[in-house]
């Protein structure tokens, strides 16, 4: 098929306390765009690489007539709602795209308004409030403690630092303003869960194996949460600590309830196709949403401990059939027939087995 894969890009080497980097930190490498062109073309495919910036309309504009299909992985470069920019354009096209429709990214980038809809369903998530302006707090001060500040729409733990963890008003009120004062945007407080930390990938309409998020690697000074330092000094390979758990160790209910509570969500905020849902457990233990992503992160490299394409492989997925598996859930809400001239290698027929075998387990 022809496949256009719509990506952005960093261009600054990786170094946190570079002010372009951090700004780029939802960006791919170079080297994850071609692992992705890489694993497309061994399908078969031909890819049309686009980068998601200014010139990406009328470069989408000449590839519509071939393009059958194409791999959203852009994170959209300005505003509140830059993740459905490309998916507009692409809707305006009427080139067919994987992932949701421009509204749901918009959902993944509102922390609040996700919220919002999630309590509409009954879905749990932590008590929140949203501040537009430091009054909106002054006139109605937030009283769960501890309680978390977030920015509203950022990802990659961007802004969310240690000392976002707060435990009175006073310590609040500073995050907050501090928070509206950098990034310029709403700032979402919300009561924070002390228990396990998960994160699930979706997949075409499967549930992941589950991801637990371990924080007892961590330095006891460090606080038990993702923040910053920890998603970003910690967690690396050069670390050589790996801070994933997968498959989690769980009991049966409480599997069946993280897994339902993911893919309940994912489906109230109008996901297609596939992304990674953060949850954590309330102190009663009780799973609770803490945010959707979408597109997640994808890196090739099993080493670098990327969460969507780590789980993806303890179902038995390699890279290459992952990425396949988000084209043909496409391709299906398309109407589209998939094609691809790879043929499964010995192997990867055994690891389909598993998937099937892993699928009926999950059902019972
Ligand atoms: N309400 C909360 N209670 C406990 N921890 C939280 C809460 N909200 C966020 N966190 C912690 O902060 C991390 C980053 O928050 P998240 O909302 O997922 O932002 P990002 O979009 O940057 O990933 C989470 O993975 C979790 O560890
Ligand atoms: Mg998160």
């Amino acid at each position: 098929m022809n496949i256009g894969l719509v990506y952005n890009v960093r261009h600054v080497k990786p170094d946190i306390n570079n002010p372009q980097y951090v700004k780029e930190a939802e960006f791919d490498e170079p080297k994850t765009i071609a692992g992705m062109v890489k694993a497309l073309e061994s399908l078969g495919h031909r890819v049309y690489k686009v980068e998601a910036n200014e010139n990406a309309y009328l470069k989408l504009k000449k590839l519509s007539k071939k393009i059958d299909l194409v791999l959203n992985t852009s994170e959209g470069m300005y505003g509140a709602d830059r993740e459905s920019q490309i998916p507009a354009m692409l809707e305006m096209l009427q080139i067919p795209y994987t992932g949701p429709r421009p509204l749901g990214y918009s959902l993944g980038l509102n922390k609040s308004v996700a919220k919002e809809i999630l309590s509409f369903y009954k879905i749990p998530t932590p008590k929140w409030m949203t501040v537009n302006q430091i009054f909106d707090l002054e006139k109605k001060p937030f009283k769960y403690f501890p309680a978390i500040a977030k920015p509203i729409g950022e990802g990659s733990s961007k802004g969310i630092k240690a000392e976002n963890l707060v435990n009175n008003y006073s310590q609040l009120k500073k995050i907050v303003e501090k928070l509206l004062r950098e990034f310029k945007q709403s700032v979402i407080i919300e009561e924070y869960l002390p228990g396990r930390e998960f994160t699930v990938g979706i997949l075409g309409e499967k549930v992941l194996p589950i991801i637990e998020v371990m924080f007892d690697k961590l330095p006891k000074n460090v606080p038990k949460f993702d923040h910053y330092e920890a998603k970003w000094v910690y967690d690396n390979p050069q670390a050589k600590y790996d801070a994933l758990e997968c498959p989690a160790k769980l009991t049966p209910q409480l599997k069946n309830k993280i897994a339902n509570l993911a893919l309940k969500s994912f489906q109230a905020l109008g996901m297609a196709d596939w992304a990674r849902i953060d949850i954590r457990l309330n102190k009663k233990g009780e799973p609770s949403f803490i945010e959707v992503n979408c597109p997640p992160g994808i890196i090739p490299d099993p080493k670098e401990n990327s969460r969507f394409p780590r789980s993806a492989r303890v179902m038995g997925l390699d890279y290459a059939s992952m990425i396949e598996e988000i084209l043909k859930s496409a391709c299906r809400r398309y109407k589209i027939t998939y094609k691809s001239t790879r043929k499964k290698t010995e192997a990867e027929k055994e690891l389909q087995k598993q998937k099937i075998q892993f699928e009926k387990q999950f059902k019972k």
